[in-house]
């Protein structure tokens, strides 16, 4: 892979084609965070009004802190997966109580807060610190293992590890906030599991999963 190519043709085609969605409008941390978490087991589409709801009942990492947790179960109603609603509201009482308030910058705080994997952590120090540290997924493991051609078993923990130290690699340092949100935008948009749409990919080029004809082939998904 050539890397510096294969960035500037990915974080193009996002300045062009980025999707103005709500967390995107600063890089407020608590802002991402929230977002991220709505995001594990939800569509976007579907997440955008809980969003917008829920900063405006808890506009804060003080505000959700001292809530009721029967308030914020409310505002989760209908996203589902409530132990996501009660972790993140224990973790960003740990931020007030530990961290002054401000959602750690660095990986081992980060990681410690109840809720906040190895996902979550990439995607928070990421998008809204400005950090190279991957956050892989599995959109992200479906992009990657067609642009490096991995044929790895993404359901195995090892993968992931794979994929994250290919990752570390490959991602800007100038930029990684866009590197890794235009990676979601791709595999959202165009690196699709089913028919994805290569003609149109901007790193169509970088592809060798392409290059082989073997894109709707990856990736390999075994163990269930
Ligand atoms: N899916 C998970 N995180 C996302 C983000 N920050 N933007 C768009 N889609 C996402």
């Amino acid at each position: 892979l050539n890397i510096p190519a294969f960035q500037q043709d990915l974080l193009r085609w996002y300045d062009e084609n980025k999707r103005n969605l709500p967390w995107r409008e600063d890089q407020d941390p608590y802002k991402v965070w929230v977002s991220e978490i709505m995001l594990q087991q939800t569509k976007v589409d579907t997440v955008i009004p809980y969003f917008h709801h829920f900063l405006e009942k808890f506009p804060t990492v003080y505000a959700l802190a001292e809530a009721e947790q029967q308030e914020v179960l409310k505002a989760w109603e209908g996203l589902g997966y409530y132990s996501r609603a009660r972790n993140l509201q224990n973790a960003v009482r740990e931020v007030v109580s530990e961290y002054g308030g401000k959602v750690p910058d660095n990986p081992k705080e980060l990681g410690s807060l109840k809720g906040v994997g190895p996902y979550t952590k990439g995607a928070i120090l990421s998008i809204a610190y400005d950090q190279p540290e991957p956050a892989v997924d599995g959109n992200v493991m479906r992009v990657f293992s067609r642009v490096l051609r991995i044929e790895e078993d993404i359901a195995k923990q090892k993968t992931k590890k794979l994929f994250e130290d290919h990752l570390r690699e490959i991602i800007s340092h100038d930029d990684p906030s866009s590197f890794n949100q235009a990676i979601m935008d791709l595999g959202a948009s165009i690196c699709t599991p089913t028919s994805p749409a290569c003609l149109l990919c901007p790193v169509q080029e970088h592809c060798q999963a392409f290059a082989a004809g073997v894109e709707e082939q990856l990736p390999i998904k075994k163990k269930a």
